[in-house]
């Protein structure tokens, strides 16, 4: 199994090309099951996640010519061959299971393994299988396997969900392109991949009012047509590099990343004394010597901070002067980097949903180990912090979600290698 090894301590200068964002991507993937057209996918990020999701819709019938170098994914659904998708696909990767909706609005019926939990929390799907309910389908759970079927169609309905879900608003919008009638989503999630979903969707025909609100109004089409989308900049990919530069004390100019995206991160980072700008390219961030202030973090959907950067800036954190708390609020089980941090000499007490990290003076590397994407990169933050080297193990979680990590991050001067077998 591949490791990482970080020596710490080199400051980090340079630019750091910001890919397409993986959980874009694979929502837009899924959605060339809604048409019997081409998709044209610009900006696919090379990942373990985008290749195997790639895989799942292949074995589903549609043809993937993906061009790597250029980034560019071509799929053609002309046909569906089979409406199953298998619990190993589903165990493999969560986001396998949003083939459900474009199978049962295209074709009337699928079959899909439930997901079940992940490390970092239960992860229901009750929201999702209750909106294709309010759209008038069946849904069965068997043997571990959701059956659902509308053999008539789906047809368009008023969802309001209960609380703020990206899956569910995203997986609920894929449904209701092909629906019959009009479709209210509301308190929808609002992150700015339910907006690049909705721009790929509008592209292919789909009339979609409001992506990116609390309230979205789809009105239901019968076809779709050819299209071709760029899939948008990865904000957690950025966000976790604008983390390193500060915790490497560099100067890194992210090529590509929306400011407008990561806002409540740059707000955080300015908080506790890092330079952020705008500019032209992207965002630039900077780090002077000197410690940084603590600040606190309460991670919320967005625009609040996203948990998805929640580890990165714990492991910047660890340095801090004084005290800062974390609390966690949108899964249960997020804080498995936190005695990996202990590990490199990081004081952070969990209390439940809340953390407290006491700023220490240094961190010295030591082996460590996450079982999730970016608690893992996190481990790599705290590693290009440290004195000595920090070996990351598990690297095939980075894998999932890092396109060409250690070649980003190499290029600004890091000592990173990749550790075979
Ligand atoms: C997406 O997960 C992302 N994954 C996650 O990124 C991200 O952390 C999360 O949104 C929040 O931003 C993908 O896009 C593939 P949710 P998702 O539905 O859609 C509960 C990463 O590292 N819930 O907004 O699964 C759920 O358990 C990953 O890239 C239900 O109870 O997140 C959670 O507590 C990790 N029932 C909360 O809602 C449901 O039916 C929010 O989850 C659905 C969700």
């Amino acid at each position: 199994m591949d490791r990482i090894s970080i020596r710490g301590g080199m400051p980090l200068n340079g630019t750091i090309p910001i890919s397409g964002a993986k959980n874009s991507a694979l929502k837009v993937l899924a959605a060339a099951l809604l048409s019997d057209q081409t998709l044209t996918l610009e900006n696919m990020p090379e990942l373990a996640d985008t290749r195997f999701m790639a895989d799942l819709l292949r074995s589903l019938g549609v043809s993937v010519v993906w061009a790597r170098d250029s980034g560019v994914a071509t799929l053609h659904a002309a046909d569906i061959a089979s409406t199953i998708a298998p619990y190993d696909l589903v165990r493999k990767m969560r986001a396998t299971f949003n083939v459900l909706g474009p199978l049962l609005a295209r074709v009337g019926h699928a079959t899909v393994s439930l997901p079940g939990g992940c490390a970092i929390g239960a992860r229901p799907v009750d929201l999702h299988l209750k909106a294709f309910e309010a759209m008038g389908a069946d849904i069965h759970i068997e043997a571990g396997y959701v059956k659902a079927a509308a053999l008539r169609g789906l047809r368009g309905a008023r969802i309001a969900f209960p609380f703020v879900s990206v899956g569910a608003t995203e997986h609920a919008m894929l449904a209701a392109v092909l629906a019959q009638g009009e479709t209210i989503l509301e308190n929808c999630a609002q992150e700015p991949e339910i907006a690049d979903l909705a721009a790929c969707l509008i592209a292919m025909g789909a009339r979609i009012e409001g992506a990116g609100s609390p309230t979205i109004r789809i009105v239901g089409v019968t076809s779709l047509q050819p299209a071709r989308h760029r899939v948008l900049a990865d904000r957690i990919e950025a966000g976790t590099y604008a983390i390193a530069a500060a915790a490497a004390c560099g100067d890194v100019l992210l090529a590509g990343a929306n400011a407008d995206h990561i806002g409540a991160l740059i707000n955080r980072l300015r908080a506790a004394g890092v330079e952020a700008n705008v500019v032209n390219e992207g965002v630039r961030v900077r780090r002077v010597n000197g410690r940084l202030d603590a600040v606190d973090v309460d991670t919320q959907p967005f625009p609040g901070f996203p948990t998805d950067l929640q580890a990165q800036f714990m492991a910047l954190m660890t340095l801090a002067k004084g005290r800062s708390r974390f609390k966690e609020n949108i899964f249960e089980n997020r804080y498995m980097h936190a005695p990996e941090l202990t590990r490199l000499g990081a004081d952070i007490a969990v209390h439940g949903s809340e953390a407290i990290v006491t700023g220490v003076d240094k961190l010295v590397g030591a082996p460590v180990m996450a079982t999730d994407l970016r608690a893992s990169v996190s481990l790599v933050v705290a590693g290009l912090a440290a004195e000595g080297e920090t070996v990351v193990n598990r690297v095939y979680h980075l894998d999932r979600g890092f396109e060409r990590l250690e070649a980003k991050l190499k290029a600004c001067g890091a000592e990173v290698e990749r550790l075979s077998g």
